[in-house]
């Protein structure tokens, strides 16, 4: 089904004109609107917290909005900037110092986002993890970057494999407990005494502020480093893409373990001073239109994942809800089909603007700007001080309608500043001066891009990325599985599911009872959204001369396509 190209919408006041706002743009200019700019002293918990606070009119404007099933709070500007003060006293009484790794590794609370101002203000680099991650996946992630505090939850404490972390030298427990032990801090007890002034410390713009984990198609997960500098995009592309204004009520859904829940459920709003909802807990279609009701949210930025499930929940559900308030909306992590955009139309009787951007970018880059005409199924266009384009596998720039990689010109303001403990890692995303996606794409006569797949073999399922290696090596962590090798299958509602083949030890016969086994081990030891939902036991796995498991060719077979180049197949 074709979806006709959607105008601009009327009386969306202020729109920035796209092509106005490219040609005249430097991003020199954009740093105006920071203190900084001024007095030099740079930290993003100031930009985003505390002016708010130090500014009357703002000082009790509410920044969070915070509902989580059983539990609801508001929390001020001048609530969060002195939570956010004590909690750094806390760090600072267990000798956190800046360029430090403070780890989070709990649910979206209001003590979620006060440690995380906290870390931020004593210069310390926050690392968020999902909570849905197992043990092995918060190993990972804490041995990679030698984490030194660790704030988590009692519940949570069981997946924290303490035995392997000797940089860890505490452990924050949000929450009643019984724990003893010098290890163990209890974030109440501390927050009770802890002062609630503290100096702030000044950091420099290329200072690291943040650690996201997130998977390639090789190798464990990648500390992906970002710096206090990202702040200058993520405050233009609110203002240009989100189009959030003062009043607006702001609801990004994502978690703050992934990039969209840091760059966009936290900083984008909070530098505007825009109030903030975050709604803690698991998807329900009536749930979440209940969110968008109860507190009037005027902008929202989702995942095309979450809007099928809406969009197959009905016509009826969106019906019972009073959602007038609402003017605008966004979409990002994998493609927006052209039906959804179609059925938002109907539902909201609003545009669903698609965003396209990655972890190691830091913010926006590819977007459907509000005063552009929306091609569904197009990602859009870049954003002003941004220069995208599709090159060979040289480096060299395609004509239109070609695919090939899609690439960013190297320089704009939120970019990864390195992988952690892998700098050459890092060098490998560059060719000829251009950032090399791993995504492939082709470009319109008209500029605008549009998505055609990945390049590499990360699976993208329901907008989570997962890396096959992570899963593989999971896998054969099991004692029936002898190998295995992990792709990526189209699906009509998650985008693409797991689908894993493996060969069995010997002694080990092909059972649903085992199968389902082998699933459960992925999901406890990992974690939910790496477990794959299809397994399929065969005699071997094709692998090439050096060793390397063929996934295109898994990939091929389950697809029924031409299988293509197979001379490097081992025997
Ligand atoms: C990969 C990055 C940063 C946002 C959350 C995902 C895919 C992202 C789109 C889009 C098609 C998209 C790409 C990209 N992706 N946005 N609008 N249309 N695909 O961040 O986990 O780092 O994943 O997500 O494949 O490379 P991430």
């Amino acid at each position: 089904m074709a979806v006709k190209n959607i105008p601009v919408r009327e009386g969306q006041p202020n729109l920035k004109d796209y092509e106005k706002a490219r040609e005249n743009f430097s991003w020199e200019e954009m740093k105006q609107h920071f203190s900084w700019h001024k007095t030099g002293k740079v930290n993003m918990a100031y930009e985003a917290i505390d002016r708010h606070a130090e500014d009357p009119k703002k000082k009790n404007k509410t920044a969070l909005l915070y509902s989580s099933p059983g539990r609801e709070e508001k929390v001020t500007f001048h609530d969060l900037s002195r939570s956010s003060n004590q909690f750094a006293n806390v760090l600072k009484n267990y000798n956190v110092n800046k360029g430090d790794r403070v780890f989070l590794f709990m649910p979206r609370s209001p003590e979620f986002y006060t440690s995380f101002f906290g870390i931020l203000k004593i210069g310390a680099i926050a690392g968020p993890l999902f909570e849905a991650f197992m043990e092995q996946a918060v190993r990972d992630r804490l041995q990679d970057s030698e984490a030194k505090i660790l704030i988590t939850t009692p519940e949570l404490l069981e997946r924290v494999p303490q035995q392997d972390l000797p940089h860890l030298e505490k452990i924050v427990l949000v929450g009643d407990h019984e724990k003893k032990g010098e290890q163990y801090i209890d974030y109440k007890q501390e927050m009770e005494t802890a002062s609630e002034d503290f100096d702030l410390e000044w950091v420099d713009l290329e200072d690291g502020m943040l650690l996201h984990y997130t998977s390639g198609s090789t190798g464990k997960p990648k500390g992906v480093y970002h710096v206090h500098n990202a702040m200058i995009q993520h405050y233009a592309t609110a203002e240009w893409v989100l189009d959030l204004k003062e009043d607006d009520v702001y609801w990004c859904t994502a978690d703050p373990g992934w990039v969209t829940g840091t760059s966009y459920g936290i900083f984008a709003p909070w530098l505007h001073g825009v109030t903030n909802v975050v709604r803690g807990g698991r998807f329900t279609p009536e749930d979440w239109y209940g969110t968008l009701e109860k507190y009037e949210v005027t902008v929202w930025y989702t995942a095309p994942t979450a809007l099928r499930k809406l969009m197959s929940a009905g016509e009826e559900a969106v019906k019972k809800h009073a959602l007038s308030p609402l003017r605008h909306i966004l979409s990002v992590g994998e493609p927006l089909n052209p039906e959804v955009i179609s059925w938002g139309l109907d539902a909201f009787d609003l545009r669903i603007h698609d965003t396209w951007w990655m972890t190691e970018t830091g913010a926006q880059l590819i977007v459907n700007f509000p005063s552009m005409e929306i091609r569904p199924g197009s990602m859009g266009k870049p954003i002003p001080g941004v220069e995208a384009s599709i090159v060979d596998n040289e480096g060299n720039e395609l004509p239109p309608n070609q695919m090939g990689n899609l690439a960013i010109k190297e320089g704009w303001p939120s970019m990864m500043r390195t992988i952690w403990n892998r700098p050459e890692k890092y060098e490998s995303y560059f060719i000829n001066g251009w950032y090399v996606s791993g995504d492939s794409a082709y470009k319109d006569e008209d500029g605008y891009f549009w998505f055609q797949g990945r390049l590499d073999d990360v699976i993208n399922t329901s907008g989570e990325r997962v890396g096959p290696f992570e899963v593989e090596s999971k896998l054969i962590e099991h004692p029936a599985v002898s190998e295995a090798g992990v792709i990526g299958k189209p699906d009509p509602e998650r985008g693409e599911i797991i689908k894993a083949f493996i060969t069995l030890n010997d002694g080990y016969e092909d059972s649903d009872e085992l199968r389902e086994d082998i699933r459960k081990f992925v999901k406890t030891g990992l974690s939910a959204h790496a477990a794959p939902r299809e397994l399929e036991v065969k005699d071997s796995i094709p692998k090439t001369r050096s060793g390397k498991i063929m996934r295109r060719l898994l990939k091929s077979w389950e697809l029924g396509l031409p299988t293509g180049d197979t001379s490097t197949l081992e025997e």
